[in-house]
């Protein structure tokens, strides 16, 4: 069949998934590979009982139908009592629609907002699926950048200019992920604050990924874009995956929490997007009701995650500091690590080399700081217990080791 997939179809790729097949022939095989490519702490940290107690009860009870396509009342009124016990905002049930998974979310925004040759504005490192979904709806990004030199914080004054060279493009919205997958970063209030400003200025659409919103430590405080962006339309993406350990659940969470006109339209017409779907997954829509109304049980899960995350990464870093081939910023929140390669002292090429050869020569399978729009850089999943995770860093520096030039 000639010309069968769209030209579109080209840009589905996903970095982060991209050695899976090459590390599942090696598994088949009988080789030992450290997956620390997928950011799944569901892995290595059972979700917790009370949670899929809840699922249970959900399928003995046969809730099994399709359930409303926004998702089932009491799991958008949980929503809105999450946010406003941790964030103290205020909005309605009407203010949620339920996704499969935040991923689900990203994907109906592209679609929603993005006519061909239309921009959306990022920032570099971004996670990968914005760019994914971008393109496949017809756009392309205009950059903003999260500088390893400040921490991967973001310049107020860049993203200013970047906007001005970028007149005459038609960006439909601004997307930040807060804390950041690739690099670990909280946003301080004070940058939200000013983008949220900037968002005004432009007339852009402010839309905050927050899906690590509680997995943050050494000292960070967290702020939610709906904290700060009160009277204007924006979006706050969230879901189960992370906070609550449940990522085969597939539950997102899109929040539009506003009264204007703009935000009326926008929660209508991702109602209209989320019945073409028909439903998210029912009975795990139950069960995160209780996640997120079970209150104490979910402070002492959480509690506990976000220490042994500390630990772990805490633990990679020491082992990473032996490496004089890497260098990186120490992240805050998120589980993950982002350092550079000093390629320039390496006898690789970029980025992609040394992530194939290590997984051919180490078994250890990363994911390419290229896939986030940072080339010469890896990202280190540091969810693993320190044995595993310690293991994976020693071959890594064995392996960095071995190819000094
Ligand atoms: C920043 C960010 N957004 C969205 C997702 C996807 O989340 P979900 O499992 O809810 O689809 C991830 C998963 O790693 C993520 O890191």
């Amino acid at each position: 069949m000639k010309d069968l997939f769209s030209k579109r179809s080209a840009f589905a790729i996903n970095p982060i998934r991209e050695e899976d097949t090459a590390a599942e022939e090696m598994r088949k095989s009988g080789i030992d590979v450290i997956k620390l490519n997928t950011g799944d702490p569901a892995v290595y940290m059972p979700t917790p009982d009370y949670i899929t107690d809840a699922y249970i009860d959900a399928l003995k009870h046969k809730k099994t139908s399709y359930s409303r396509a926004e998702g089932v009342p009491e799991l958008l009124d949980a929503v809105a009592k999450r946010y406003k016990r941790l964030y103290n905002v205020d909005f309605g049930q009407n203010s949620v629609i339920t996704t499969q998974g935040l991923s689900e979310a990203i994907s109906m925004i592209d679609s929603a907002l993005i006519n061909d040759g239309e921009f959306a504005f990022l920032f570099r490192p971004y996670y990968p699926a914005y760019m994914t979904n971008l393109r496949l709806a017809g756009g392309d990004a205009v950059f903003g950048r999260y500088y390893e030199s400040d921490n991967w914080n973001t310049k107020v004054e860049d993203v200013k200019q970047t906007l001005k060279a970028a007149k005459g493009k038609k960006i439909k919205y601004m997307m930040i992920t807060n804390p950041n997958n690739p690099t670990g970063t909280v946003l301080t209030r004070n940058v939200l604050k000013e983008l949220v400003d900037i968002a005004n200025e432009h007339d852009l659409l402010l839309i905050s990924d927050e899906i690590y919103d509680e997995i943050v430590f050494n000292g960070a405080s967290f702020t939610s874009l709906c904290q700060i962006a009160k009277g204007m339309p924006h979006m706050v993406l969230n879901g189960i995956s992370k906070n609550f350990d449940a990522t085969g659940f597939r539950v997102g969470f899109m929040i539009i929490p506003e009264e204007d006109e703009v935000s009326k339209a926008l929660r209508q017409k991702f109602s209209d997007y989320a019945r073409i779907r028909l439903s998210s997954n029912t009975p795990a829509e139950y069960a995160c009701v209780e996640a997120l109304n079970n209150v104490e049980q979910h402070g002492i899960e959480i509690k506990k995650m976000v220490g042994e995350i500390q630990d772990r990464i805490n633990h990679a870093s020491k082992l990473l500091d032996e490496n004089p081939f890497l260098n990186y910023a120490k992240p805050n929140g998120a589980f993950y690590i982002f350092p550079k390669i000093d390629l320039d002292r390496l006898d690789f090429k970029d980025d992609r080399e040394f992530v194939r050869a290590l997984l051919n020569e180490e078994h250890v399978q990363l994911t390419r700081g290229s896939g986030f729009g940072e080339p010469s850089h890896i990202r280190i999943v540091s969810l693993p217990p320190k044995e595993i995770l310690g293991e994976a860093v020693k071959r890594v520096n064995r392996f960095c080791q071995k190819h000094a030039k």
